[in-house]
């Protein structure tokens, strides 16, 4: 059930690694109350009770607001998500390229070549990052960025342990991490708590002419929040893949913006073939009534 997506390679794919098994694609379901197994991404809210015989509910992705905002999601259902170690490459690949082309001007010499200017520009030799969400993301992205010389604060809920990453917890955290870091990178999930989180207060905290990477989901930095603190170079430059709004609005102020980067949610892409042998594995575990690798904790949000 995934509106809008072209669901072809993905369903191929899953009729080679699971033959036997029917799929249906939305909207096209057979008869509901066969489904056992129901993969979602961005279902229409309500969409997801007709299905009394689903044991799982598998996020195509590896957010899972797109499920919890559904008021109606049914309750006794499993939630998994899949986490693709590709996906993961991507991730790491796309944060540490935002960072390098941001502090190595790389769009500056690209729009000097133009007209043929021969200007060097010195660089911003701080080498501090704050990674905002230690998870299955957030931690191959710190690793890279130690790899890579940096010191990285990790912030995260219970203050995970990662070699070469100094861990940060609560408010007091990650006031200190934003104040410390020449680059902000937001990799958390989109839950209650953090929804709105880099608001106009925090903001304030980042160092001057740091630049904000927000990987995450649009809603956790406050969009007139973030205009007004570019104002006044803290931070100097934000690169943004995802808005509260996809796609972002083509009258919103970010397009025009001299130091706002814009990606369309691209970070990472699912990949149909990896995520249907994902899937695969989701739906044999269910059926071997093994435990799943990636569970959704409803209470906590992710
Ligand atoms: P995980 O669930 O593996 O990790 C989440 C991390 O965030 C954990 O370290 C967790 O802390 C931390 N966290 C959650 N809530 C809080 C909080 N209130 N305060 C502090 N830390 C918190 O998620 P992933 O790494 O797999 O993915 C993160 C997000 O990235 C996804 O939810 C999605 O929104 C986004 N994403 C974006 C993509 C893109 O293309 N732009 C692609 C894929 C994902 P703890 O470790 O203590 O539990
Ligand atoms: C995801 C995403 O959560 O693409 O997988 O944002």
């Amino acid at each position: 059930m995934m509106p809008g997506r072209d669901t072809a390679a993905f369903a191929q794919h899953l009729g080679v690694v699971l033959p036997g098994v029917t799929t249906h694609i939305w909207p096209d379901v057979g008869d509901p109350a066969e489904v056992e197994m129901v993969v979602a991404w961005n279902h229409p809210a309500g969409e997801l009770r007709q299905f009394p015989a689903a044991q799982v509910i598998c996020s195509f992705g590896a957010g899972v607001d797109h499920l919890l905002r559904d008021p109606d999601l049914p309750q006794e259902v499993e939630l998994v998500r899949i986490v693709d170690p590709d996906l993961v490459t991507d991730m790491v690949e796309y944060v540490v390229g935002a960072l390098i082309s941001h502090r190595r001007s790389f769009s500056r010499y690209r729009d000097q070549q133009r007209d043929a200017l021969w200007l060097p520009h010195d660089y911003d030799r701080r080498r501090t990052a704050a990674v905002l969400g230690q998870g299955e993301l957030g931690r191959p992205v710190s690793r890279a960025l130690v790899g890579l010389g940096w010191h990285v604060l990790g912030w995260s809920r219970g203050g995970r342990a990662i070699p070469g990453v100094e861990p940060v917890t609560g408010r007091r955290g990650l006031e200190r991490a934003l104040a410390e870091a020449a680059a902000v990178v937001c990799l958390l999930p989109l839950t209650p708590a953090t929804d709105g989180l880099l608001d106009r207060d925090l903001l304030a905290r980042m160092a001057p002419d740091s630049l904000l990477v927000n990987v995450g989901r649009g809603r956790q930095v406050v969009a007139a929040d973030l205009l007004v603190a570019l104002e006044t170079g803290q931070p100097g430059a934000a690169w943004l893949d995802v808005f509260a709004d996809e796609p972002l609005p083509p009258d919103h102020p970010f397009w025009s913006h001299p130091r706002v980067t814009i990606t369309p949610h691209v970070a990472s892409l699912t990949n149909p073939v990896t995520a249907a042998d994902l899937v695969a594995d989701v739906w044999r575990r269910m059926r071997a009534g093994d435990a799943q690798l990636h569970q959704v904790d409803r209470a906590r949000g992710y």
